[in-house]
């Protein structure tokens, strides 16, 4: 501790959190998340889905994702657009309208082409440039596709769909393709390189592949490092999109040991490969983590306490940027 994050990460990768609105109104939790010391980076975590910014047909409301994106400017950080087409957070215009092909293919290039278009040049400019997870967890675990309402309906050229109308909303945006599950080489990583591949060979536009890492304490997969270069020897970078490490409660000094050195690992394994380009934790700290609501009696996955208070993981990151 007492090492700039930020610093140690400089002019080559960056580091950040998630954050949702709700939470800006917290003054000691914004004060942190501020630090540009420790985050030069913010994704929000909920206000730019598909449910937040077009909850009725051909409306869009931005409030959510602008005060977000006014926050980082006002600190000086990087923001990360999450994200355009995404099975999950969809009103249920959108996944009950039965929609045909070509309608729901208008609708995706609309909603695309609008929300990226909405933000495009609202970032400040820093290096890299800001980024949009515009296809999101498009596969299940053994790799097929997800049986969503775009597969169903459009097949898989929703992505390329998608992919093309953020390009020409926004030409300087990074283009990702977000997943979990893909942190190890296995059937969903391959799934992901084969995907990748099969854009470019039909230039479509696609910069990034997104790796979610929401991992489990003791579980960083030994083949991390080896996978993202994968993915980069592709012609993409990389990026740890939403990076936490649960544990199963309660937390222990050995589980918060343990926490330290998977969070130095992957921090270790980012600043090894030369096209990660960053690190974004999935909000920083235990009072707003999304874990303990979705897997029971799982939690403690942030590097900082329920009381804004830095845990062994904090030291974690800072030795990962620093190996
Ligand atoms: O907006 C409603 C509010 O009106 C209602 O009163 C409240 C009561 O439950 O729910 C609110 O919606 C919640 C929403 O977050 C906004 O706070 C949903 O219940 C809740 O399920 C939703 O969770 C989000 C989750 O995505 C949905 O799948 C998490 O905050 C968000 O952190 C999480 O983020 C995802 C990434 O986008 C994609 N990768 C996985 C990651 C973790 O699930």
């Amino acid at each position: 501790a007492g090492l700039s994050v930020v610093a140690l990460a400089a002019g080559k990768k960056y580091f950040g959190s998630a954050t949702d609105n709700p939470e800006l109104t917290d003054t000691a939790y914004v004060a942190e998340l501020s630090n540009t010391k420790d985050f030069n980076q913010i994704t929000p975590g909920n206000s730019m889905k598909w449910d937040a910014t077009e909850p009725s047909r051909g409306t869009f409301t931005f409030s959510g994702g602008d005060a977000v994106v006014a926050l980082a400017k006002k600190n000086g950080q990087l923001v990360r657009g999450h994200n355009c087409v995404w099975h999950n957070q969809l009103p249920s215009w959108v996944t009950s309208g039965n929609f045909d092909n070509a309608t729901l293919t208008s609708i995706v290039q609309t909603h695309c082409s609008t929300v990226v278009g909405h933000y495009k040049g609202q970032i400040c400019k820093y290096s890299p440039p800001h980024s949009w997870d515009v296809i999101n967890e498009p596969f299940n675990d053994d790799g097929t596709w997800r049986s969503d309402v775009f597969y169903n309906t459009m097949g898989s050229s929703y992505v390329a769909v998608a992919l093309r109308a953020a390009r020409a909303a926004d030409p300087a945006a990074k283009l990702y393709i977000n997943d979990y599950n893909i942190e190890g080489t296995g059937a969903k990583s391959t799934a992901m390189v084969n995907l990748v591949k099969s854009l470019k060979a039909s230039g479509v536009p696609i910069d990034g592949i997104g790796v979610q890492a929401h991992l489990i304490v003791g579980q960083v997969p030994s083949t991390l490092q080896a996978n993202l270069e994968q993915f980069t020897a592709l012609g993409v970078e990389v990026a740890i999109t939403e990076l936490d490490i649960r544990m199963t409660l309660p937390e222990t000094a050995a589980l918060r040991q343990q926490q330290k050195q998977d969070y130095q690992s992957v921090i270790a394994a980012c600043k090894a490969v030369a096209g990660c380009v960053g690190v974004t934790i999935w909000d920083y700290t235990d009072k707003y983590s999304w874990v303990p609501g979705t897997f029971s009696g799982q939690g403690a996955a942030c590097p900082w306490d329920a009381n804004l208070v830095k845990k062994p993981a904090y030291d974690g990151i800072v030795a990962g940027w620093q190996s």
